[in-house]
């Protein structure tokens, strides 16, 4: 898929900004803070409906207004798209989403549409950090894939988050009566029967590509990159029983701590290299190979299933790779829509089949984008005219 058309209002340091961006590379460069991963940001709200760096959608409003939008026109094999966010976050309808220009009644609508991919330095942690993060990826990954996935998810966690509320009551003392955790158990263990299946299913796809990823950015075939599910049942049969038996039997020791000790909120992904545990040994580079290999892993698999490449968003990781590394990504990216962000032009001089824009910053404090070949700025003007949508 091609992003043909990326529209900001009011977003970040944006005003009013149209790009039409190459269905190759697309490079911005700049100073630190001028607006280059408020724009990467921009595209991944187009795809997942939420930031990749806050889940605080006043935060990306511009200072000073009252709403933002953005929206992106895809072109996929199947046609043309239009996906549309618009942010009030001041409202009661905080955020809201319009496909093909007309309001769609659920965030879930938006899944799927637009797919993108973000690699960014943080990207370190997958590896390096506690199994929140790579569990987010997981989600990540199959949400864009899935809808069903996703309203599972949201379903479990609005679950759990009642169960918890209880349980913090209990260890105050109050009396909770466990008819009501048992309500919430239920409606925990139900979505579960989707997500553990497809959680399994998917990480066996996304670790046997990641290890063949690996091989070939870090050019050492002794090394062998490992991704397993550590899920919190054994086996497929009965999830949902299963499940709730597990929450019954913890109900006493849960009510203790206050918390829910056990579900599919506490699993993980081990990461392993040739068989050790890479979190207690692995070099800085052996890191950064694996955290890249696994969100390349990330576009083949939406690549196989789906049969369109998604959006790849690569911010700030050329100038961490050494020229080796540069090279294979290279490789790898070519035929994907990518956006790419540096704070030199140079950091991309072996690729040719790019576009570069110059993000600055205008004594205002807002975002100037120029594209350097032809040095014309980028459209400024009003963008946004559906009375509707602004
Ligand atoms: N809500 C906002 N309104 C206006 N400006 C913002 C807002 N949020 C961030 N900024 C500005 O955006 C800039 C950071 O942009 P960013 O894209 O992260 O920079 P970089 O080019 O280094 O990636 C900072 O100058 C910051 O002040
Ligand atoms: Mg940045």
């Amino acid at each position: 898929m091609i992003i043909e058309e990326l529209k900001l209002h009011d977003f970040r340091n944006y005003g009013e900004l149209t790009l039409h961006p190459h269905p190759g590379v697309n490079l911005l460069f700049g100073q630190n803070g001028s607006g280059k991963t408020n724009l990467l940001e921009a595209v991944h709200y187009c795809a997942l409906g939420r930031s990749h760096r806050t889940s605080q959608d006043k935060e990306v409003v511009r200072k000073g207004a009252m709403m933002s939008a953005v929206g992106v026109l895809v072109r996929k094999q199947s046609g043309r798209c239009d996906v549309a966010v618009k942010l009030t976050p001041g409202e009661n309808r905080k955020k809201q989403v319009f496909l093909d220009r007309k309001r769609a009644p659920r965030l879930s609508d938006m899944m799927g549409r637009l797919q993108c991919v973000i690699f960014s330095p943080e990207d370190l942690m997958l590896v390096k950090e506690g199994p929140a993060i790579r569990r987010r990826y997981l989600d990540m990954l199959l949400s864009q894939l899935s809808t069903g996935y996703f309203v599972a998810l949201q379903q479990y966690s609005k679950a759990l988050e009642q169960r918890n509320a209880l349980l913090r009551e209990a260890k105050k003392g109050r009396n909770v009566e466990s008819v009501m955790l048992e309500a919430f158990e239920d409606a925990m263990a139900a979505p579960c029967q989707t997500i553990i299946p497809m959680r399994r299913k998917i990480l066996a796809q996304v670790a046997a590509i990641a290890g063949e990823k690996y091989a070939s950015i870090s050019g050492r075939p002794g090394e062998v990159f490992g991704m397993s599910y550590e899920c919190c049942m054994q086996e497929n049969g009965d999830i949902a029983a299963a499940m709730k038996q597990q929450w019954m039997k913890s109900r006493r020791d849960d009510m203790f701590r206050g918390s829910t000790s056990f579900g599919i909120h506490r699993e993980d992904i081990a990461l392993t290299l040739s068989g050790r545990e890479m979190k207690l040994f692995a070099s800085q580079g052996q890191i950064r190979t694996a955290a890249l290999s696994m969100k390349l892993a990330q576009l083949e698999v939406y690549r196989r299933v789906t049969g369109e490449t998604p959006v790849l968003l690569l911010d700030d990781v050329m100038s961490e790779l050494d020229m080796t590394r540069r090279t294979r990504l290279l490789q790898e990216i070519s035929g994907v829509q990518t956006f790419v962000t540096c704070t030199d032009e140079s950091d991309l001089d072996g690729c040719h089949d790019r576009r570069s824009y110059r993000v600055s910053t205008l004594p205002d404090g807002m975002a100037s984008i120029t594209e350097t070949s032809s040095g014309t700025p980028v459209a400024a003007k009003r963008i946004i005219e559906d009375p509707d949508f602004t």
